[in-house]
């Protein structure tokens, strides 16, 4: 993709969250072991890369500028996400009886979380526009880092995701 167009950061990470909700209605209504498994597979892809960027890049412009609670639950729900990622990888479909509620699930908290980011007026994105974060320079970064994130784990896989604010306990 030859474009260089400024984008917006919050238009570039909105854009990322229809993109993931398409897939999971997708996922809804497929039928068969493989294309569910390649969905869930695009959904793993891009929630990673999407996580990747906020926590390398969107998150920490944000520090000190929005509430902070709000922002600390941000990183909570990314983790509990990545639990779910990390076993919607790990199963086979066929083999897994609760693949579908997984991904299920996964999609419930995903709408939780984004409608938390976009929430108007008091969603984190509305806090960090008005907090007059640079949005252009930020979705060049966005969008420089995405592209390279999306290339590594296409060629290598996604790695199994690395928890930001929980430790790694066994339950
Ligand atoms: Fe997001
Ligand atoms: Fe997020």
């Amino acid at each position: 993709m030859a474009h260089n167009l400024t984008q917006d950061a919050i238009a570039l990470l909105k854009q990322d969250h229809r993109e993931v909700k398409d897939l999971f209605e997708q996922f809804e209504k497929a039928s068969g072991d493989g294309r569910k498994q390649k969905l869930a597979a695009q959904i793993c892809l891009e929630l990673s890369v999407h996580a990747a960027i906020e926590e390398e890049i969107f998150y920490p412009a944000c520090e000190g500028k929005v509430d902070e609670d709000l922002l600390k639950e941000s990183y909570v729900e990314h983790d509990a996400a990545k639990v779910l990622i990390a076993e919607i990888e790990a199963a086979d479909g066929e083999s897994d009886e609760y693949f579908d509620s997984k991904v299920k699930v996964l999609s419930e908290e995903i709408e939780h979380h984004v409608e938390e980011e976009e929430r108007r007026m008091e969603g984190l994105f509305a806090q960090a526009r008005k907090a007059g974060l640079d949005m252009d320079a930020l979705g060049d970064q966005l969008a420089a880092r995405k592209q390279e994130l999306i290339a590594t784990y296409k060629a290598s896989g996604v790695p199994k995701p690395e928890l930001t604010t929980m430790d790694d306990v066994t339950v």
